[in-house]
């Protein structure tokens, strides 16, 4: 029998963001449907999953804050709802944060973020060269100094999204596997999309959450397109044999020459190393020059990560807005509502956008944590058009 093809809510775009959405829209009562060829998959393949809401905390960003910790805050029920309902460990590890300076500069910067982190109201406490050393005795002499954050944890992206897809089909979602081609709207309201096999789905409300993508699906007016791009990651993923471990106790990061550096360890012994940022519109290519940098400055902070196989390389893309933050809810468009443009935080601000897109689906307005970040915000985008 071939699925439904109408429904209360239909959520386009199957990463972590369309997942927690459509999850919690049938949590609520709508028939949900979701359409992506590949539900799980997206940057969340890619992505460390630092839950950094005060490690990552940029000047200027302040009420961002204010929804990264909200979503901070709801991580650990997240996590255990979401391993209830799927039987599935996420790797939701309560380690904390290290960010550490290594050369003077470093540490003037690293300086004035604890104090806007102070002044936030954040718990990040500064610590000497030494004292880091003492905690994490992997990283080099030369460390200046750092804030220890434990508030700052992690989960295993992998493990949300095929958590996420479990949920989704035990609560009823609908996934049609395939693309989306084209919104259609009648009179001035989202009715749903042509998939590229030329399927018709219809709605009564259509979530756009396709990441990077989520500008280019065609037949969204102007003034409703999101403004999103793609800002490209390179990430690393090494292995801590066991007579190695524990390498690190917790994730350890620094800003090295300008760019971020970050180590994650997993328990099962995995060592994420991240990121670069750069915007190069649609490429997704490892580079040579993208994992030397990464291993430049990866081992500048921790020497020994030299001594660790290294067993995969790969790239994804994160979706930037014009403001770094995300997003979500209704558009100018009727039935049609935006849940994008998460940009460095969609692992950290997953729970909360759940539960916001829930929220407005339900009664048409955005909880009041989530209003600063209504679509709105921004004026009409130029038009780009292709299949998300
Ligand atoms: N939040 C880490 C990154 O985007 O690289």
């Amino acid at each position: 029998m071939s699925p439904a093809r109408s429904s209360d809510v239909l959520v386009v775009g199957g990463g972590i963001i369309g997942l927690v959405t459509a999850w919690r829209a049938a949590q609520r009562g709508f028939t949900t449907a979701l359409v992506d060829p590949g539900p799980g998959g997206g940057a969340a393949q890619v992505a460390a999953g630092m839950l950094a809401a005060v490690t990552e905390l940029h000047f200027g960003e302040e009420t961002l804050l204010g929804l990264n910790l909200a979503s901070a805050r709801r991580y650990p029920d997240f996590v255990a709802e979401l391993t209830e309902a799927t039987g599935q460990d996420l790797g939701y590890r309560r380690c904390g944060t290290l960010a550490v300076a290594l050369d003077a500069d470093d540490r003037a910067h690293l300086r004035e973020l604890h104090a806007l982190q102070v002044r936030s109201g954040l718990e990040s406490e500064w610590l000497s060269g030494r004292e880091c050393r003492r905690l994490e005795p992997m990283l080099a002499p030369g460390v200046r100094g750092g804030l220890r954050v434990d508030g700052d944890h992690q989960i295993d992206p992998r493990r949300l999204a095929g958590a996420l897809v479990t949920a989704c089909e035990r609560a009823g979602v609908v996934l049609h596997r395939t693309w989306a081609e084209r919104l259609t709207v009648t009179g001035d309201r989202a009715a749903g999309v042509v998939t590229t096999d030329g399927t018709e789905l219809t709605a009564g409300q259509v979530v756009l959450a396709g990441g990077s993508l989520s500008g280019r699906l065609a037949g969204v007016p102007d003034d409703a397109r999101p403004p999103v791009r793609p800002v490209k990651g390179q990430v690393l993923r090494l292995t801590v044999p066991q007579r190695y471990a524990p390498f690190l106790n917790r994730t350890v990061r620094a800003v090295v020459r300008g760019s971020h550096v970050y180590l994650v360890p997993r328990e099962n012994g995995e060592l994420v190393v991240g990121a670069t940022s750069e915007e190069l519109g649609w490429d997704t290519t490892v580079t040579a020059g993208g994992v030397y940098e990464l291993l430049r400055d990866a081992h500048e902070l921790v020497p020994g990560i030299t001594e660790l196989p290294l067993t995969e390389t790969r790239a994804g893309l994160r979706p930037g807005s014009p403001d770094n933050a995300p997003l979500l809810g209704p558009t100018a468009l009727d039935g049609l509502l935006l849940a994008t443009g998460h940009f460095r935080n969609g692992v950290l601000l997953t729970p909360v956008t759940g539960d916001a897109l829930a929220h407005v689906l339900t009664t048409g307005e955005l909880p009041a944590e989530a209003r600063p970040f209504s679509p709105l915000r921004f004026g009409a985008t130029a038009p780009t058009e292709l299949p998300v």
